[in-house]
């Protein structure tokens, strides 16, 4: 009988290796393999070194509660980190050590997250996997070496579908000494908040509130003001750091009469400038636009910013979009033009067959309606991965740099930002449909009834979160993690 059965598995096995074979040749060549180490020497090559330094930046955060004014409204209670919405910007140069002394004058157990930044995975400020909540009047130390350039922010990861939406995130600038001089730099973070008729935030943020498209605001702020108005002169350059700090927004943003174009996402240089007009800035994507005030304006003209995104499941007063997002009045001519190219990264490989190599694993999101909402308060869905909420699933097992394939669909009507800590990400493909981004991600929007592929390449050990970043899904358990070993 076991002779039998180890008879058949040999020529099932055989068969199987047989068929992988045959659709090798036919499909993608038999050199998959081969081909992945490539792909993963392409991408240390992206990624460089970090200059080295001795420098240790030094930085205060302490989470308070707090009264503002939001937009333009009447003062509301609001939770900031040093009592200021956005919070600071911390900036510092690559290669250096950042040390954060964090307090957390918080009414609730916090962390601090570290969004898109590769850091050692104890100070990723996962509760419960890498690290021990901040219980409120408690410390936490953060420190880790800014390895890569560019625009990053920083946000709980508790409650955060009611601590980030009640104002705690900040920005992170790690600069790079390639970066040309702009004339001006603006740090901008995206927020749209839920307020009632006297501009105090809407309070329900029990789960069994929770909004299945998320919440989206009724007011759209640029650092906490609407419809912020800055300055320029014509003719000049312009660096925009955008953060999209929504729980559940997307924005699309257009500049009009004036040239726009995104030179990083999610802090990463592209190979290439990229049209502003139809990029999805989903929740949690950083973008960073090189901006040419037109020539052609004249003293006081202004060009408007504004969100062309438009939310299908927007109800109630909710903002649907377009919507102005902040003006720009011109305040004369530049005496000298700025005429330094666009920066790009000349090493975003293309990783050709990527999307031919075999799927490695497969995140389905979707939602599974709770029964239990009749008689008892949870909420009316639950929101998982592969049929299962955060904490049920077995973490993925990843090697350190071995590429991997994966694959994320959508079962529901809704949008679904797809985080992963720890690690860039590059998207291979939409519905099926071979795309060619030339950038690296951490967060790309998976839509509507949809699917995507990525590749990637993790380098940093540890256990890493992925999940969706529309913060009332995962609140609501869409969340897993993954574990990259040695
Ligand atoms: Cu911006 Cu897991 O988060
Ligand atoms: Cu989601």
């Amino acid at each position: 009988m076991k002779l039998v059965r180890q008879l058949l598995t040999l020529i099932h096995l055989r068969k199987l290796s047989f068929l992988s074979v045959t659709v090798g040749i036919i499909c993608y060549g038999p050199i998959v393999s081969a081909d992945k180490d490539i792909f993963v020497k392409d991408y240390d090559l992206f990624l460089g070194s970090a200059p080295s330094s001795n420098e240790v930046r030094q930085f205060e955060l302490t989470a308070t509660s707090t009264e503002l004014v939001i937009g333009n409204g009447k003062a509301t209670n609001v939770w900031a980190y040093n009592g200021q919405i956005p919070g600071p910007v911390l900036r510092v140069k690559q290669g250096e050590m950042i040390s954060i002394s964090f307090k957390n004058e918080l009414p609730q157990a916090t962390t601090i997250h570290w969004h898109g930044v590769r850091v050692p995975n104890d100070m990723d400020g996962v509760p419960g996997v890498t690290q021990k909540p901040v219980a409120p009047g408690e410390t936490f130390q953060y420190r880790f070496k800014a390895l890569d350039s560019g625009t990053y922010w920083f946000h709980p990861h508790m409650r955060s579908h009611e601590q980030v939406e009640r104002g705690l995130y900040g920005v992170l600038i790690v600069e790079s000494p390639t970066d040309p001089v702009y004339d001006q730099e603006w740090v901008w973070v995206l927020d749209d908040w839920l307020l009632d008729e006297d501009g105090a935030i809407d309070e329900s943020f029990s789960k069994r509130a929770l909004d299945t498209g998320g919440r989206l605001g009724n007011l759209l702020s640029v650092n906490g003001k609407e419809q912020p108005a800055y300055t320029a002169r014509s003719g000049e350059r312009v660096r925009i750091r955008i953060i999209n700090s929504s729980n559940a927004r997307n924005y699309s943003l257009s500049f009009k009469g004036s040239d726009a174009k995104i030179f990083a996402v999610d802090g990463n240089i592209t190979g290439q400038p990229l049209d502003v007009d139809n990029f999805v800035i989903a929740p949690g994507n950083r973008i960073d636009i090189d901006l040419t005030i037109s020539n052609n304006l004249n003293a006081s003209e202004l060009v408007e910013v504004s969100n062309t995104f438009f939310h299908r499941e927007a109800e109630d007063d909710v903002h649907e979009g377009p919507a102005i997002l902040a003006t720009i009045r011109i305040s004369g001519k530049a005496d000298d033009l700025k005429k330094f190219p666009i920066p790009v990264h000349s090493r975003i490989p293309s990783w050709e067959g990527a999307l031919e190599t075999p799927v490695d694993f497969t995140y389905h999101f979707d939602t599974k309606i709770n029964l239990g909402v009749l008689w008892n308060s949870g909420p009316g869905a639950y929101f998982e991965i592969n049929g299962k909420q955060y904490g049920e699933h077995e973490v993925t097992q990843l090697k350190k740099h071995e590429f991997y394939h994966l694959r994320f669909t959508n079962g529901t009507g809704l949008y679904h930002p797809i985080h992963i800590h720890g690690m860039f990400y590059k998207v291979l493909s939409r519905d099926g449909v071979e795309v060619n981004e030339p950038f690296y991600r951490d967060t790309a929007l998976l839509d509507y009834d949809s699917s995507i592929e990525v590749g990637v390449v993790p380098v940093d050990t540890g256990k890493w979160m992925l999940h969706c970043h529309l913060l009332e899904h995962s609140a609501l358990g869409m969340m897993t993690l993954v574990e990259v070993t040695e």
